[in-house]
């Protein structure tokens, strides 16, 4: 299960995120926010990144204007690895370096096509299992 979360700003990006994971059978649960209607971020960050430390959704997309703030917020929770991607490269080494849990997009700075780019390479990258990334992600742990 895909946690999806926005503020006002990622509100029409995500909308189109939703047809995209809809056109591949991937079931998601949507946390909001629910229009262009201005919100605080943080919220719907940390719905998104409690939903997946309490074993409810497996990954999360978390869209705001930057990308920056949602990430931010979504990285306060113990367990959380938020990755703000704007290419496919970061999104790929992202999972295989830093088993990141979340991506977080920048609805101002990409487009709706790069976004799901960016998102098939980082649902369909699995963590390298390498145990010096995995030493470095325990000690962000600690
Ligand atoms: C909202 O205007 C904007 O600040 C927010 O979407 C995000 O870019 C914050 O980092």
């Amino acid at each position: 299960m895909i946690a999806l979360g926005c503020d006002h700003g990622g509100y029409e990006l995500k909308q189109e995120v939703k047809k995209y994971l809809e056109s591949k059978g991937l079931e998601y649960k949507d946390f909001g926010c629910d229009s262009s209607a201005s919100v605080d971020y943080p919220e719907y960050a940390r719905k998104v990144a409690y939903s997946i430390v309490n074993g409810e959704c497996d990954k999360g997309i978390l869209i705001c204007g930057t990308g920056i703030g949602i990430s931010i917020a979504a990285n306060k929770v113990k367990g959380i690895r938020a990755a703000l991607c704007s290419d496919c490269f970061s999104a790929e080494a992202t999972r295989l370096h830093n088993d990141a849990n979340i991506v977080a997009l920048g609805a101002r700075v990409i487009g709706p096509g790069l976004a799901v780019k960016i998102i098939d390479t980082f649902l369909n990258t699995p963590f390298s299992g390498e145990e010096r990334h995995q030493r470095r992600i325990n000690l962000i742990e600690e």
